[in-house]
C-alpha cells in the first residue's frame, strides 16, 4: 500500500449512532457502573431496565458528560465524544431528559421551550418558530397552556414539557430517564405513546425505565443492567418473553398497573 493512502475517515454511515463499550463510572472509590457496553443505532428505540440503584442514571449522566468517566470509550457516528462536558455534548446532538425534570418553574411553558433551542441560538427566529410548532402539534396541551408558568403543571404536563423543551434542540440521540416516574398510569400510556410517535418521525432514543413492561413493549432493542453491569441483552420482545425477565422484572404487580392502564 502507498504510504500515501488516505487513512479511511470513520465511517459514519456505518457506524453506530452511540457506541459505548466498557464505560466504568465511579463515585469515589464506589463504582456503579462497571464495563457497560451498549449500542444505538439510528432511529431505533433502545431501553436500559434495572432496579432501583442498578446504575441507569449514572450511565445516562456519564453519556451526557455530567460525570467522569473512569474507563471505557463513548463514541458517536464513529467519532469519540470529547471529554468537553456538557455543552460540548449538546452541540454533538445529545439531550436528556433528567428523572427531575428540571424545569424553569417561574417561567412560561413557551420560554422553557425557547431555551431548549439555544443549540441554534445563532440562526434566525424561524427555526424556534418552527420547531415550536412541531412540539405543540406533538403535545397539544402545552400549547393550550403556552403562558402558564412551569410551576403550575401538573406531573404528567411537567414531563411533557421537559420532553418538548428537549426536542426543540433537534437532537440525533434523545436520552430519557424514566419518563414514567411518578405518574398516573393514564398518563405513562400518553409518554409512551408520544415515544413512539417520535420514533416514527425517526428520533433515536435512549429509553431508560424501572417500568420493564411498557419500556419492553416500544423499545427495539433492551439491555438489563443489574448492581453497575450489563447482565442481559436482546430484542426487546425476546427479553419481554423470558422468564428470568417475567419473574423477576414483569411479575404480579406490574401486570395489575398494566390493567389500570389498559
Ligand atoms: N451522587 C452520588 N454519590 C454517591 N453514590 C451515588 C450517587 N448517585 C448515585 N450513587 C450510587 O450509585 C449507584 C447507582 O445509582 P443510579 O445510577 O442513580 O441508579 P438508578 O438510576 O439505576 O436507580 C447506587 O448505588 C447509588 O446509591
Ligand atoms: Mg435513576
Amino acid at each position: 500500500m502507498s504510504e500515501h493512502a488516505p487513512t479511511p475517515a470513520p465511517n459514519a454511515a456505518t457506524a453506530p449512532l452511540l457506541e459505548v463499550q466498557n464505560l466504568s463510572v465511579a463515585y469515589g472509590k464506589i463504582e456503579a457502573l462497571t464495563q457497560a457496553s451498549l449500542t444505538v443505532q439510528a432511529g431505533e428505540i433502545v431501553t436500559v431496565i434495572g432496579p432501583n440503584g442498578a446504575g441507569k442514571s449514572t450511565l445516562l449522566a456519564a453519556l451526557m458528560g455530567v460525570l467522569p468517566a473512569r474507563q471505557g470509550r463513548i463514541q458517536l457516528q464513529g467519532e469519540a465524544l470529547s471529554d468537553g462536558g456538557v455543552n460540548a455534548r449538546v452541540a454533538r446532538g445529545l439531550a436528556l431528559v433528567p428523572e427531575t425534570r428540571a424545569l424553569f418553574a417561574s417561567m412560561s411553558v413557551e420560554d422553557n421551550l425557547r431555551l431548549g433551542a439555544f443549540r441554534f441560538r445563532r440562526e434566525a427566529g424561524s427555526h424556534h418558530q418552527h420547531a415550536l410548532q412541531e412540539v405543540f402539534e406533538l403535545f397539544p396541551r402545552l400549547q393550550e397552556r403556552r403562558s402558564q408558568l412551569a410551576a403550575t403543571l401538573s406531573g404528567g404536563e411537567r414531563q411533557m414539557l421537559a420532553l418538548g423543551r428537549a426536542l426543540m434542540g433537534r437532537p440525533r440521540l434523545l436520552m430519557l430517564d424514566e419518563p414514567s416516574l411518578g405518574l398516573a398510569p393514564l398518563i405513562v400510556r400518553d409518554i409512551f405513546r408520544i415515544i413512539e410517535q417520535l420514533r416514527r418521525q425517526g428520533v433515536s432514543i435512549l429509553l431508560v425505565e424501572q417500568n420493564a413492561r411498557a419500556a419492553l413493549k416500544v423499545a427495539d432493542r433492551a439491555y438489563v443492567l443489574e448492581l453497575g453491569r450489563v447482565v442481559m441483552q436482546g430484542p426487546a420482545a425476546e427479553l419481554a418473553d423470558d422468564p428470568r425477565i417475567v419473574e423477576t422484572y414483569l411479575g404480579l404487580h406490574s401486570r395489575h398497573q398494566d390493567k389500570l392502564a389498559a
